[in-house]
């Protein structure tokens, strides 16, 4: 017979050690390591008694299932003491669009970060103003100057550190600590860090929402998203998912929870290549900046340094003044760094992006033209030799 695990002690075990534990329940699966993939509808009851009382352990397949069941708790083992409830969403967009309406009502304002992922700024400019809800954007370096903007019914501060494409860090126990006391309440995206590396719940996000089709699936073939609730938010979470319906299908669960297992090796060797290429691309003449939180002149590098225990693979460079054809040959000359969206995933990848136009709040005026880059698990000796010869197409094009 398989050991039980106590599920009341995993939090006395380190983050990589509950990454493996966490909701895990041999005993219910047979002996198995890993729990069935449940697909599934209909729950059969013993009698018209018990299906009238709903007396059974599972109601329904989108009430959820032992699959579901068991990377929300995992994740909620990650998520530490505060997290009363983890809901599943099929992507992150979506954990961001749920997560919204279910702490936002008709007549009340947001508060958004100027450096928020794009697609979450037009769910705020277009369908919570068409319910009535009111966005203004801020600059994302705020920190406790963030109550100045805050008005009698502002119910809500979203924040992203860092931000996905630029990479300021925000302060986030500073807002927070402002937002609550004008009774507002605290949504993270946080992807780029996960829980494993900046416990949002433990400095005052009362939300954290995970794309988990980035890191937690982390290779590249789910689409996933998980809103992480502490007591104040998580019974509007738990209802405003179960009035919509929403549910991940039993395959794409099992990807997370398979995902999930492995998150501490794969994060600290992104992290580890990430820093020899950021250090790399630095010292090259062709880039103005890096912009990576754990560089000393990233904006808000000593609150990345005091609230994060670490960085993942995602970080932008700015190139020196140069003819946008020129960046295309770059990008085109790469092998190992495919040209995609998303990120998260074993596999590097690059984007040239400008969010001149987005922002509302703040400028953005680089020195030269951006790229973003996903430093995935190749041999880091490779990945610089693409990168270098990436460079030379540069040159090439420039001359
Ligand atoms: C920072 C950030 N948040 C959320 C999302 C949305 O995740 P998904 O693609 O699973 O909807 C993305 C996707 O790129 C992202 O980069």
């Amino acid at each position: 017979m398989a050991k039980t695990i106590d599920v009341d002690s995993l939090q006395s075990f380190a983050p990589e050690t509950r990454l493996v534990l966490g909701g895990r329940d041999p005993a219910a699966n047979h002996g198995f390591v890993n729990p069935a993939v449940h697909h599934v509808s209909t729950v059969l009851y013993p009698s018209v008694e018990d299906f009238i009382e709903r007396r059974a352990r599972y109601l329904y397949g989108r009430r959820g299932t032992p699959t579901s069941e068991a990377l929300e708790n995992a994740l909620r083992d990650i998520e530490g003491a505060r997290c009363r409830g983890v809901a599943l969403l099929p992507s992150g967009l979506a954990a961001i669009s749920t997560a919204l309406l279910a702490v936002l009502n008709a007549g009340d304002h947001v508060l958004v970060t100027d450096n928020a992922y794009q697609p979450t700024r037009k769910v705020c400019d277009g369908f919570l103003k068409r319910m009535g809800i009111a966005t203004t954007y801020y600059d994302p370096l705020v920190g406790a100057d963030i109550a100045t903007l805050m008005r009698e019914n502002t119910r809500a501060v979203f924040v992203e550190a860092p931000g996905s494409l630029t990479f300021e860090v925000q302060d986030v126990p500073a807002i927070a600590a402002a937002a609550h006391q004008r009774g507002a309440v605290v949504l993270m995206d946080n992807t780029w860090a996960t829980p494993l590396y900046f416990r949002g719940l433990e400095k005052g996000v009362d939300l954290s929402i995970q794309a988990g089709t980035k890191y937690i699936g982390g290779h590249s073939d789910v689409m996933l998203g998980a809103v992480s609730a502490n007591e104040t938010t998580w019974k509007r979470v738990q209802e405003t998912v179960h009035l919509f319906g929403l549910c991940v299908g039993p395959d794409d669960v099992y990807l997370g929870l398979r995902g999930l297992r492995t998150l501490a090796v794969r994060l600290a060797q992104h992290e580890r290549a990430a820093m020899k290429v950021a250090r790399w691309l630095k010292q090259r003449p062709e880039i103005a900046r890096v912009l990576h939180p754990a560089l000393e002149d990233c904006p808000g590098h000593a609150t990345w340094e005091r609230d994060f225990t670490g960085a993942s693979g995602l970080f932008s460079i700015v190139f020196r003044p140069v003819h946008e054809n020129a960046v295309r040959a770059f990008l085109n000359a790469l092998q190992l760094f495919g040209i995609g969206a998303s990120w998260g995933g074993f596999e590097s990848l690059a984007i040239p992006f400008d969010c001149a136009a987005v922002r509302t709040a703040t400028r953005w005026n680089p020195e030269g033209p951006t790229v973003r880059l996903h430093i995935g698990l190749e041999s880091i000796d490779d990945l610089i030799a693409d990168l270098e010869r990436g460079l030379v197409a540069m040159a090439a094009c420039s001359a």
